[in-house]
Order: structure tokens, then sequence, then C-alpha cells
């Protein structure tokens, strides 16, 4: 397929990340088209685009000029068939195939032969929504992290019909609006959000054995392991809905592997409504008059947690290039710019040593007798041979 350079980026759906990902672009000198079925969302959208911009503006982050530039480069349309003239689509509606589908179909019937059709699809397939085109080769996933602004990564997804070209293409042009991308598998999860699970849900598990508390816990990863925050805030950060979610999705496409399975614990809170610092309660209570709980700060329980969280990590970052998810480079970078992990898992499991990662694997394995945790056959491989990624 013939690619010319990206001047005119439509963005479908002004929600958090469609508006997101305009402000990137227009910062990066596109013209920007930004389309919503909704025109209130659309009207928000706007709205907040100026009042973001104002901020940077007040702290000196742009100019004046710079703000007017970028608001002069954003046309909110209403019509889709404003999009005749774009190069790239990055659709960002909501998170449902047949909708997605709808769209791409439509999308397809305005623009010309030579738009680059992409989706910022967090769970579904990239095959999936490409499948519903006349033209799957020109369809693949560039996918965000929220906020878009702020975050630095994104995943590059070719799905199974994207014309090879495209990869490179769609790299350089991300690359150019100041994003580190990585290359990944059109597998569950993309890097991020499959090779992260553990450190939420194997920290579930060790509260839900009632080995340490949700204080506890969160106070020896930061503490001992050196994470930015605790799984137990940063779940009620992201909010229940969403990483509850992202965890059963995973799960679930990845035919019930038990690596994945889900904690009820947090399935409960998501049931009850406690989504986390967005509805005042979650693991923790936002209140107000929420009492502080203190974490017991033993130095061996403190250990214990974090090796058994820090190996099932590795272990799983270790399956993904096992399973050719991304390249060990790729999947450190995501690591460490996607969810700001403190070194890359590959490097960091270069340096403990994958013999030592492997023994604690198979000490849980020995001792709960589960395949949750089962030693992925490339950690068994890197351990035996002695051998490094780095
Ligand atoms: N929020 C995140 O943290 C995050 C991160 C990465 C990727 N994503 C993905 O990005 C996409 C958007 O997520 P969001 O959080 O911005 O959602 P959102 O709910 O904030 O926004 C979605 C927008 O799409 C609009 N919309 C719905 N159907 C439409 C259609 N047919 N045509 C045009 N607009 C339509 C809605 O009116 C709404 O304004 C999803 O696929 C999600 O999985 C979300």
């Amino acid at each position: 397929m013939e690619m010319s350079p990206i001047q005119i980026t439509g963005i479908a759906g002004s929600g958090a990340m469609g508006s997101g990902i305009a402000q990137v672009a227009a910062t990066a000198g596109q013209q920007v088209l930004i389309f919503d079925t909704n025109g209130e969302a659309l009207q928000r959208a706007e709205k907040n685009l100026v009042a973001t911009l104002n901020k940077l503006t007040e702290k000196g982050k742009i100019t004046t000029e710079q703000q007017q530039a970028i608001l002069g480069r954003i046309q909110f349309v209403a019509d889709l068939n404003q999009f005749a003239k774009c190069d790239l689509v990055i659709e960002a509606i909501v998170e449902k195939l047949e909708i997605k589908q709808n769209l791409f179909k439509q999308l397809e019937a305005v623009v010309t032969e030579k738009c680059v059709l992409a989706t910022n699809t967090s769970s579904l397939s990239i095959a999936s929504i490409a499948g519903a085109c006349k033209h799957p080769e020109r369809v693949l996933g560039i996918h965000f992290f929220n906020p878009a602004p702020l975050m630095p990564l994104v995943e590059i997804i070719p799905g199974i019909a994207t014309a090879p070209a495209l990869r490179a293409f769609c790299k350089s042009t991300i690359e150019g609006w100041g994003k580190t991308t990585v290359q990944v598998k059109d597998t569950p999860g993309f890097i991020v959000n499959r090779v992260a699970r553990p450190f939420y849900s194997e920290s579930l598990r060790i509260y839900d054995e009632g080995i340490a508390s949700k204080a506890t816990i969160d106070w020896a990863l930061k503490e001992k392991g050196g994470f930015r925050m605790g799984p137990f805030e940063l779940m009620d950060m992201i909010g229940h809905d969403v990483n509850y979610v992202v965890t059963e999705t995973v799960w679930t496409q990845l035919y019930f592997d038990p690596r994945f399975k889900p904690s009820l614990t947090q399935k409960r809170l998501l049931e009850a409504g406690f989504l986390g610092r967005k509805s005042g309660k979650g693991f923790y209570n936002y209140g107000t008059d929420a009492a502080e709980e203190l974490p017991e700060k033993n130095e061996t329980l403190a250990t214990y947690i974090v090796d058994r969280v820090l190996c099932m990590l590795m272990n799983e970052a270790v399956d993904a290039v096992y399973l050719k998810v991304a390249s060990p480079e790729d999947i450190d970078l995501a690591m460490t710019k996607g969810v700001n992990y403190p070194k890359g898992l590959l490097k960091w499991g270069d340096e403990k040593g994958w013999k030592q990662i492997m023994h604690s694997m198979t000490e849980l394995h020995n001792w709960y007798e589960e395949e949750r945790y089962r030693c992925s056959p490339l950690l068994k491989t890197m351990a035996i041979s002695g051998k490094t990624f780095f």
C-alpha cells in the first residue's frame, strides 16, 4: 500500500483518550479533526482542551502563540464525512467490538484508499476489528496510555493482515509526535496490560491468604521494591472498574490460564461500587475521616513479598519473550515507560540471576501445586544456560 507523510489526522471519539491523542498530534504540528457522535462530549472535549492548554501556558510550558497555534490546528466535527481528507484516523470510541466494527466500515466508505486506520483499543484484538474491513491491510493498533499527553509509551500492534510497511511507517509517525514506541504481537493485553498483571494479582493473593495487610504489601513494594506506588493504592487510583475488567479480560482471552486468574476480593469491591479514589472508597477509604492504615515494617516479610511479586512479574516478562509477544528490548521499554517500573523486568532479572528466579517460582509451584506458579520454558532455559537477555 502507498503511504505519504501524515498531515491530517482524524480522531474518532472525543473522550479521555481521543482528546488526549488530539492534543499530542496537534502539538506535534498535525492538522487534527476530532469527531464524536455525542455533541455534548464534543463540546466538553473542546472546553477541557482549552483549559488544559491554558494551564500549560500559565505554567510557562508553552507560549500563548503556541497555545493558539495548537488550538487552531484542531477542528471539532460532528460529521464523519469531513474525515475524507485524513491521512490517518485513530479510533478511540467506546470499547465495544460491534460499535468499533461499524465505525471502521463507515470510515472505509469515507476516507481515501491511502488513509491508515488505527484503533486505540485496550482489550479487543486488532484482527477482530480489521476483519470487518474491506482493506484490513491498512488497519493496525496504535495504543496510547492515559493521559496520552503525559505518558510517553505507545504500543504499535500490527494485525494478522496489516501491510508490513505500515509498522515502520507508523513507528516513525508516532515517534515524530514525541512518543516512544514498541511493537507488539496482536495478543491479549499487548505488553503492558499482560506483563503487569502479577503486580496486582500476586499482591492480592498474598493479601487474600492473610500473609500481609494491604498497607504492608504497598509499603514493601515501594520501600524495598522501588515501585512508585503500591499495588493497592495503584488499583484504587486506576479504579476497579478498569483494573479488574482488564485482569478478567486478559484471563478470559488467554483461555483461563490460571496465571492470570482474577481475585474475588477485587471483584467484590467492583460489585459493591467501591471503585477506588473516584468513588471515595476502594481498598482504602478516602473520606476526610479516614484513618491511615499503618504497615508492619518487618524486613523478612517485606523481602518475601517483593521476591514473590517480582519473580511472578519476571516470569511473565520472560514468557512474553518466549511467546514472541515482543522483543526483550521492547518489553523492558514498555514497563519502564508505560507503567514507570524502576527497571525493565528482564534487565532486573539478568541482575538478580534467572537461576534464583526459577528457584523462587519452583518453590511456589511445589508448595501450592498450582499451574499459576509454573515456570516459563524460557525461564528454565535462561536459568540452566546461565545466559542473560542483555
Ligand atoms: N481510558 C483509558 O485509560 C484507556 C487507555 C488506553 C486505551 N483506551 C481505549 O481507548 C478507547 C476510548 O476510551 P476512553 O477512556 O477515551 O473512553 P470515553 O468513554 O472517555 O470516550 C469514548 C467516546 O467515544 C464516543 N463514541 C461512542 N461511540 C461512538 C461512535 N460510534 N462514533 C464516534 N464517537 C463515539 C463517546 O461519545 C465518548 O465521547 C477505548 O477503546 C479504550 O479501551 C482507554
